[in-house]
């Protein structure tokens, strides 16, 4: 069964990306990189939400390029309800996003990275789904924007694997997502 990933740079008080989806307080320090790029070589398959999805394009029109190499040999999913189209490169999955990583989980290949966002992952969480959790903690208390995490109806166990602080001033913690009780 593969592996299904999720995380990604939030700030102290639990925000993935401020009002009008700003990110500009990410830092991207060298040592976030290096267990970024480490992450990436073990996966085959990104999936995402609709509107980290639309997040994601419009850093890509405003000139932010992916790390060099990053999405060769990757495939990419974008999950949602509203949308009709996407552009060729990515795959549309208007279906339950439940379902659908179940079904990629059991299939053949390497990792599955959740890019996002925190809505998706909810549901995600929630259908036992999610397997490995790595956040990269920044020291700021953004005070509104959108959430890593959301309400849940049950408590998810997670068991810590590392925790380092890089020189910058975040922390990196990665967890297991343990069976639940
Ligand atoms: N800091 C970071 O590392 C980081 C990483 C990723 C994203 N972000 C930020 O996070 C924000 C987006 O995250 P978000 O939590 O608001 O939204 P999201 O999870 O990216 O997208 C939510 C949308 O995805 C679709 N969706 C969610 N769950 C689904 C399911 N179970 N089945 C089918 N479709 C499903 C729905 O699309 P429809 O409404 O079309 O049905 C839903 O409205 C952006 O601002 C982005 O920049 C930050």
């Amino acid at each position: 069964m593969r592996t299904v990933f999720f995380g990604g740079a939030n700030t102290l008080d639990n925000f993935i990306a401020g009002p009008g989806d700003d990110i500009g307080w990410i830092r991207h320090g060298k040592e976030a990189m290096a267990l970024l790029g480490k992450m990436w070589a073990s996966l085959d398959t990104i999936v995402m939400g609709r509107k980290t999805y639309e997040a994601t394009r419009r850093l890509l029109k405003e000139g932010e390029a992916p790390p060099d190499g990053a999405l060769s040999g990757i495939t990419s999913y974008v999950l949602s309800r509203t949308l009709s189209t996407v552009p060729a490169g990515t795959n549309l999955v208007r279906e339950d996003g439940v379902e659908f990583v179940r079904r990629l989980k059991g299939e053949r290949g390497k990792d599955i990275f959740v890019m996002g966002g925190g809505e998706l992952a909810r549901s995600l969480f929630e259908a036992s789904l999610i397997d490995r959790l790595h956040v990269n903690i920044h020291p700021l208390l953004l005070g509104s924007g959108v959430p890593l995490f959301h309400p849940m109806t049950r408590p998810i166990p997670l068991e810590l694997e590392d925790c380092r602080p890089f020189k910058n001033g975040c922390i990196y913690a990665s967890y297991r997502v343990l069976p639940s009780a």
